[in-house]
């Protein structure tokens, strides 16, 4: 009897100590690694900055990039510091979000905790942002800007620059990305684009502009972008701009783009540089896309705010010491099916919220940044086109803290921060104030909502 009892302890540690191997060698199959686990977040979220000519100050690319940084990417990633995505992912969601979800998070904070395994590298594919510098591909037609020089006397730098091209004829384009050489120093950029009149010559003319000098109108001029009667050529109004961390937007085929005709020239206007302490030289590029139809489904933009079509309530004007909150509405005459949003604010931004409000009473919600950071400005572009019902009111709420509290406070102590009106539009100083809100729509067609913005 005694040794029958061993006989079934023995058999019970026997079948234990399987079980506990059995645990073990389960866990080890499971084992986090660079390659499985950890590349495919890195690619997806890190990488489009953080790589040669990215905005990011290093690159995260392979394994030892992202190996010898583990203890600082699992510290940035938790206190979500990076990826930088200031809009409210609960409020809203966007295409080429930029977010990591718990799980993400808990697998880098586990994946450095049980020393950085790299696995089989050999596997990793090369990210595709890598092939081109471009989220969109391979552009059909490269433009380069005038190479700027860039001293090292830590200034902030507004320039104009012509950009011409000739194509032999009159060419669809699909979508336009700006590439910046310097990302690290080029701040935000807007560009039109201007359809010469056949006897111009877009070759002809200044190239590059310091802005901020005293006569800017007739400087301008010596672009010689006039048609042959003095008047100014048809121009697109933010055909391509750039802020960090953006990239071209390409919708699917037949929504948006434009004709651009066989002559013709964009111009970077008001391309800015922050402050370098090297001598360098920035050398930008405009990426062009192709497309062999004609936009189906043109697409308009919407601007509230300064420079825009609805004023702000109570007028930009904040006083030294006070939070100061303002309002921009405007009601919506057709059904609009609304692509990409871009809410944009200085220094003294805090909060930023817009929604519509529909004729029925319910709220569509479009975006909250519940805490503004002015480094990262985006256009968001939804995964889906949001309808707006004519009869709806577009709102927008900002808050502005003009208080020593704020850290990015340029003034110390405060003083009066506004929208200063000049130049017939608005300073675009960072020291000075803005409020705007930009809406790229097309007018509804039915089922818009059902169209994947992603889709080819
Ligand atoms: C939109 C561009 C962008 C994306 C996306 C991005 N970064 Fe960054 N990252 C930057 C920039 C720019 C800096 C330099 C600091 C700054 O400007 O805020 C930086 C700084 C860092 C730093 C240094 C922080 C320090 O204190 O010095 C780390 C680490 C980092 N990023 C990791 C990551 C990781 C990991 C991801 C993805 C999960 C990521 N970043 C995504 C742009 C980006």
């Amino acid at each position: 009897m005694k040794k029958f009892l061993i006989a079934k302890t023995t058999l019970l540690a026997v079948l234990l100590s399987s079980s506990v191997v059995l645990f073990f060698s389960c866990n080890s199959s499971q084992t986090i690694t660079f390659q499985k686990d950890i590349a495919p977040i890195i690619h997806k979220n890190c990488t489009p900055c953080h790589r040669p000519n990215g905005g990011g100050p290093f690159s995260l690319i392979g394994y030892w990039d992202v190996a010898k940084r583990g203890k600082m990417i699992a510290h940035v990633t938790k206190t979500k510091y990076m990826p930088p995505w200031p809009a409210d992912p609960n409020y809203s969601s966007f295409t080429d979000e930029k977010i990591l979800t718990q799980q993400e998070i808990d697998l880098i904070q586990q994946w450095y905790k049980s020393g950085k395994k790299a696995g089989d590298t050999s596997l990793i594919k090369s990210p595709e942002i890598l092939q081109y510098g471009s989220l969109l591909g391979k552009p059909d037609m490269v433009l380069n800007l005038e190479p700027v020089a860039i001293k090292n006397d830590n200034l902030d730098r507004f320039y104009v620059i012509k950009i011409p091209y000739q194509l032999g004829k009159d060419t669809f384009v699909r979508a336009l990305e700006f590439v910046p050489g310097k990302p690290s120093l080029v701040h935000h950029m807007n560009g039109h684009y201007y359809k010469f009149s056949p006897s111009t010559n877009p070759f002809i003319g200044n190239k590059i502009l310091t802005t901020g000098t005293e006569n800017f109108s007739t400087e301008f001029k010596g672009f010689n972008l006039q048609n042959s009667d003095g008047s100014l050529p048809l121009r697109v109004h933010s055909a391509v701009n750039y802020l960090p961390g953006t990239y071209g937007i390409k919708y699917p085929i037949g929504i948006g783009g434009f004709v651009l005709a066989k002559n013709g020239a964009f111009m970077a206007n008001d391309i800015h540089y922050g402050p370098s302490k090297v001598n360098t030289i920035d050398s930008s590029k405009l990426y062009i896309y192709f497309d062999k139809k004609p936009p189906q489904r043109p697409t308009y933009e919407l601007m509230l705010g300064t420079n825009g079509v609805a004023p702000i309530l109570p007028p930009l004007q904040i006083a030294p010491n006070i939070i100061s909150k303002h309002v921009t509405q405007l009601e919506i005459y057709n059904d609009i099916s609304v692509l990409t949003i871009n809410p944009h604010m200085h220094l003294i931004g805090k909060k930023f919220k817009a929604y519509a409000i529909k004729p029925n009473g319910d709220t569509i919600k479009l975006i909250n940044i519940p805490k503004w950071l002015f480094r990262w400005q985006y256009f968001y572009t939804f995964k889906n086109p949001v309808k707006i019902p004519k009869g709806s009111i577009i709102k927008v709420e900002a808050e502005f803290d003009n208080t020593i509290d704020n850290p990015n406070n340029p003034f110390t102590p405060p003083k009066l921060i506004a929208e200063r009106l000049e130049f017939g539009g608005a300073s675009m100083r960072t020291i000075d104030e803005m409020l705007q809100f930009i809406i790229t729509y097309m007018p509804y067609h039915k089922g818009d909502e059902l169209i994947d913005i992603n889709q080819p």
